[in-house]
């Protein structure tokens, strides 16, 4: 996530209340995470029995890997815009700057987080699945992989998503249309910084997972 934040040129408009960005609470914030566990559950069930539902297993494993790639595309493909997003918040202000930050941290709890889990699932689902054979013998790509998307993900936990929080917490006090606290600086820097890497590891695994190549 780019926060290379400049001096807003100016107010950026009379925005509602900052807590009327923030996610609701409750249960419906939960419900992204509980329809991924249970997409997930489903997709490796269906990976180790769905031929038993008349479906033969090639089919079987063709529906988890469209489902595997759109996953992956929706997930990780949605946090490519967040640097074209920020520099221009930034620009705005303090109010559209908080708007941008409250969509970057639902974007992760709704659709990257979720996302990221069932992708992980369905590629456990095409592992078990007789057609490929990986149960038995797991290549070094997937082992990679697999590493790659534990690595995104405590990063993401515990560097990307603090740095959000802190990030908000810095515009907490700070007038809408004022311009925005040097204290940025440093958090959009990093921002930046871990943004890259993250989407760096995405790549990566896309290169694993198309190309294969024999790593041992
Ligand atoms: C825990 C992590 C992951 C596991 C266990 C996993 C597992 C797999 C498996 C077993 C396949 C099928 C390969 C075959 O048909 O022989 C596959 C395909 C694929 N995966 Fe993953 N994957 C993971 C993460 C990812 C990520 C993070 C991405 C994208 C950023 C991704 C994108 C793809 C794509 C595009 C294919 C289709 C490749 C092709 O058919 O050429 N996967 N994955």
């Amino acid at each position: 996530m780019t926060a290379r934040v400049q001096a807003p040129a100016h107010a950026g408009g009379e925005g509602a209340p900052a807590s009327a960005h923030e996610a609701p609470g409750g249960a419906a914030r939960a419900l992204p995470m509980v329809a991924a566990l249970a997409l997930s559950a489903a997709a490796l069930a269906f990976g180790e029995w769905g031929a038993d539902l008349g479906l033969s297993e090639l089919n079987v494993y063709k529906v988890l890997r469209l489902v595997h790639v759109v996953v992956a595309v929706v997930a990780f493909g949605s946090t490519f815009g967040i640097p074209v997003l920020m520099p221009l918040a930034g620009r705005g202000g303090v109010a559209t700057l908080r708007v941008a930050l409250h969509f970057a941290e639902q974007l992760e709890e709704k659709i990257v987080v979720p996302g990221s889990l069932l992708v992980a699932a369905t590629g456990g689902g095409l592992i078990l699945s007789d057609v490929s054979g990986y149960q038995d013998d797991l290549p070094a790509w997937i082992v990679v992989s697999i590493a790659l998307w534990v690595a995104a993900a405590v990063i993401a936990f515990t560097v990307q998503n603090p740095a959000v929080k802190r990030a908000l917490a810095v515009l907490e006090g700070a007038a809408d249309n004022g311009p925005v606290p040097q204290a940025m600086g440093p958090i959009a820097g990093r921002l930046d910084r871990v943004g890259k890497v993250l989407a760096l590891l995405a790549i990566l695994s896309l290169f694993l997972m198309t190309w294969r190549p024999g790593l041992w």
